[in-house]
C-alpha cells in the first residue's frame, strides 16, 4: 500500500471506527474468514477460549478478549502468567492449542505471512544482530518485508529520528546501551508501517529516564492511530499507556477494564503503608487488622486500605503501633493485583 494512502487511512481511523465500510477498508478489502459475532464487529483482535499448551503445561488457559482499532491494550501479570505465549499466538509465531483467534480479520494459522507483514513486533528479548550496525539491522529487517532499499533508507532516517538514535546510525549494536537497543528494536518493528504494534515488556530493565522516553514515543504512536498491544509487569507502565487492560495470572484473565475502573472496583480510596523493623510485623497482625476493613500484611510492610489516610494514620498512633515509616498514597494496579491474587506483581 502506498505510504500516503496508508497514513490517510490512519488519519481517518478515529472518525470512521464504527462504519461498516471502513472496517472492510481497514482489513485491506478482505472480508473476514472468521465471522465476527456482532459484539466484536469492530474488534481487530478477537480471542475466544484461547489456549496454549506446552505438553501438560497450560500456559494460556482459555482466555477471551477483544481489542478495538486504535486502542492501547495491555496484558499485566507476573512472571509466567502467559503474556509472551499470548503475544506469540497473536504474532502468528506460535500456533494456538485451542479456542479461536482472529487478528486484523485474519486467521494466524492460515494467513501467517500476510498477518506478519502487517504486524510490528517488539519481542521480550532484543534479537538484534550484534555484528551489524544500527543501519544494517534496520535495512535487513526492511528487506525481509520486500521493501525497496530506497524506501527503507528513507524510513530508517525517519525512525532513527523518532527514537532519537540518529547519531548511532553507523554504530555497532554492541556499542549501544540497553535503552538504546530497546529503542532500536521499537524502530525496527515500525519499519514497514504496521497496522498493529505488539510490544512484549518494552521497558523491562531500563532506567526511569529511558522508560519515560519510550513511553513518550509509544504515546505518540498511539496518537497517530496505531493500535498497541503491550505486556508489562510494571503497574505504572500499564497505567500510563493502556486504555484498557487485562490482568493475567497463571494463564487466566482475572480482571479486565481501564486502569482507573479496575482501581475503582478492586482498590478504591487510599493506602497507608506501614514499615516495621524486621521480625516485628508478624506479631502485629491483630492490631493492624483493627485499623480498617481491608488490610494486607506482606513480608516487609503492612497495607491499610482506607477512604481517609489521615484518620488511619491517627488510628495507627492511637493503637500503640510504632512503625519505622508511614506512607500515604493513592491505590494502584499493584493493589488491584494483590486483591485479586493475594500476591505482589513483582516478587
Ligand atoms: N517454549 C516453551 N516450552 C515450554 N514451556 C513454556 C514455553 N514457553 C513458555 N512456557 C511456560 O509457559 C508459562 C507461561 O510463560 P510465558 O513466557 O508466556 O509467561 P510471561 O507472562 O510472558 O512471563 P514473563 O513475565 O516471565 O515474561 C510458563 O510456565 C513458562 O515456563
Ligand atoms: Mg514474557
Amino acid at each position: 500500500m502506498e505510504k500516503d494512502s496508508k497514513s490517510e487511512i490512519r488519519r481517518s481511523r478515529s472518525i470512521v471506527l464504527t462504519s461498516e465500510a471502513s472496517h472492510s477498508e481497514r482489513c485491506g478489502g478482505r472480508r473476514n474468514r472468521l465471522l465476527y459475532p456482532r459484539l466484536f464487529m469492530h474488534a481487530i483482535i478477537q480471542a475466544v477460549g484461547l489456549t496454549k499448551k506446552f505438553g501438560d503445561l497450560v500456559a494460556v488457559d482459555g482466555i477471551d478478549f477483544s481489542v478495538a482499532e486504535g486502542e492501547s491494550f495491555g496484558f499485566l501479570g507476573p512472571n509466567g502468567a502467559g503474556k509472551t505465549s499470548t503475544m506469540k499466538m497473536i504474532g502468528a509465531t506460535s500456533p494456538i492449542s485451542g479456542g479461536s483467534l482472529s487478528v486484523l480479520g485474519l486467521n494466524p494459522a492460515e494467513d501467517g505471512p500476510t498477518l506478519r507483514s502487517r504486524l510490528g513486533v517488539v519481542p521480550q528479548e532484543n534479537n538484534l544482530d550484534e555484528e551489524l550496525s544500527v543501519f544494517d539491522n534496520l535495512m535487513m529487517y526492511g528487506r525481509y518485508f520486500d521493501m525497496p532499499r530506497s524506501e527503507i533508507r528513507e524510513r530508517i532516517n525517519e525512525l532513527l529520528d523518532f527514537v532519537q538514535l540518529t547519531e548511532k546510525k553507523d554504530a555497532k549494536i554492541q556499542a549501544l546501551s540497553g535503552g538504546m537497543k530497546r529503542r532500536l528494536v521499537i524502530a525496527r518493528g515500525l519499519i514497514h508501517d504496521p497496522d498493529l504494534f505488539i510490544l512484549d515488556e518494552p521497558t523491562t530493565g531500563l532506567d526511569p529516564q529511558a522508560r519515560h522516553v519510550l513511553w513518550d514515543r509509544l504515546y505518540r504512536l498511539k496518537q497517530q492511530g496505531v493500535t498497541l498491544i503491550i505486556t508489562t509487569h510494571y503497574m505504572d507502565e500499564a497505567e500510563q499507556l493502556c486504555d484498557r487492560l487485562v490482568v493475567m495470572d497463571k494463564g487466566k484473565i482475572v480482571a479486565e477494564g481501564s486502569p482507573r475502573s479496575l482501581i475503582e472496583e478492586y482498590a478504591p480510596g487510599e493506602v497507608v503503608e506501614l514499615r516495621f523493623p524486621v521480625g516485628v510485623l508478624e506479631t502485629l497482625n491483630s492490631q493492624i487488622e483493627e485499623l480498617a476493613p481491608r488490610t494486607e500484611v506482606l513480608a516487609d510492610r503492612a497495607l491499610i486500605y482506607t477512604s481517609d489516610a489521615e484518620l488511619t494514620i491517627n488510628a495507627v498512633t492511637t493503637n500503640g503501633l510504632e512503625p519505622e515509616t508511614v506512607l500515604a498514597r493513592r491505590s494502584t494496579l499493584e493493589d488491584v493485583f494483590l486483591r485479586l491474587t493475594g500476591r505482589s506483581l513483582v516478587e
